[in-house]
């Protein structure tokens, strides 16, 4: 059957644009495809992490997964450091980049602007994010918006690998949400949601208490005008917010407008922050419930186990494929 990878970051808490953006997705999959989901520690350290914090929110990260409704028995859950092969791919394909394509990344761009040092892990990440999803063959990789360049990236190098060295990998397909692919932030409707942003009331994490979830909705900017319209050219935040509506209300935008034709933005506020509560109430519960279990190392292992079987085989016939001599 046809596979499935992706992964978010363990840097910094899962906000609702994760979520929204991705996880609802990993959700749908699992039970069609052959799903993989990792905790991308590797990419993490791109940027420095205090070893205790990377360490809680590893664990953190899959333990989010499970609660957000990922069965272990379908999908194998993992942690990116587990599965070696990841690094030693990420090497291959690094030399099979160019400087000129890392160059292009927007999201390297954002991340090194006005800095004085910049990591060179920063710099090749695009590689190594293309042997994530290579080295599974994966036919589709559920993903906001902001990773559909890494994922044009991952293509031009499948197709480059496959034209020098003879058909090897399976060129992905991001799978990209229609509504919520781009969640914005709360206090300005032109910058991306984002779990390292400096300003708690900009995002809502999965993890917020119900009461900080209304109080941050409340707060949030709207646009001029009263009405509740989606019209993302002309009320940006107003249909960021509606968006969010809908995706966790199981609604469409259509659905959600019409809802609130004639009312104002602050009856529609009340109702939001109740309908982000109520979709985060079950996934909090969950999510208390297998931190304290201790289940997540046995479920991490196991996903290991299975993600290795497939990993090294790749790799394996990457290395035949490139001359690479063998161990013998
Ligand atoms: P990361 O950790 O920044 O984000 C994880 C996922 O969440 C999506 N996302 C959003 N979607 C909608 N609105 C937002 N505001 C928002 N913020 C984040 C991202 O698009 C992503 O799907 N490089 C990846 C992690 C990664 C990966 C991979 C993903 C490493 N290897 C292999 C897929 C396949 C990243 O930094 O995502």
């Amino acid at each position: 059957s046809k596979r499935v990878l992706s992964g978010i970051q363990p840097s910094g808490k899962l906000t609702l644009g994760n979520y929204i953006g991705a996880m609802l997705n990993f959700v749908a999959l699992q039970h069609e495809y052959d799903c993989f989901f990792m905790v991308p520690d590797l990419h993490a350290v791109t940027v420095p992490q205090e070893p205790a914090a990377l360490r809680e929110q590893s664990e953190s990260v899959a333990a989010l997964y499970v609660a957000a409704g990922l069965d272990p028995k379908e999908a194998a859950i993992f942690m990116q450091s587990h599965v070696p092969a990841h690094a030693e791919l990420g090497w291959l394909l690094t030399t099979m980049s160019y400087m000129g394509e890392l160059e292009r990344m927007t999201q390297f761009k954002d991340k090194s602007e006005g800095k004085e040092a910049v990591g060179a892990g920063l710099f090749v990440y695009p590689a190594l994010m293309a042997a994530d999803i290579l080295l599974y063959k994966a036919n589709f990789v559920p993903v906001g918006d902001d990773q559909k360049q890494h994922l044009e990236l991952t293509r031009d190098l499948a197709g480059r690998f496959n034209h020098r060295h003879g058909d090897t990998f399976v060129i992905p397909e991001p799978f990209i949400p229609k509504v919520g692919a781009r969640i914005m932030s709360l206090e300005d409707g032109t910058k991306k949601m984002s779990k390292s942003s400096p300003s708690s009331g900009s995002y809502i994490s999965l993890l917020d208490p119900p009461d900080d979830i209304r109080k941050k909705i409340s707060r949030a900017k709207t646009d001029m005008g009263r009405e509740i319209i989606f019209d993302v050219q002309n009320k940006p935040e107003v249909s960021n917010l509606m968006s969010i509506y809908a995706q966790c209300s199981d609604k469409t935008v259509e659905q959600v407008q019409a809802a609130y034709e004639g009312l104002g933005y602050g009856a529609f506020k009340k109702d939001l922050g109740e309908v982000i509560v109520q979709a985060l109430e079950p996934l909090q519960r969950k999510y208390a419930d297998i931190r304290s279990s201790g289940e997540i190392r046995h479920i991490l292992r196991d996903g290991a186990e299975r993600a290795n079987a497939v990993a090294e085989s790749t790799l394996a016939a990457v290395k035949e494929a490139m001359g690479f001599l063998p161990r013998g």
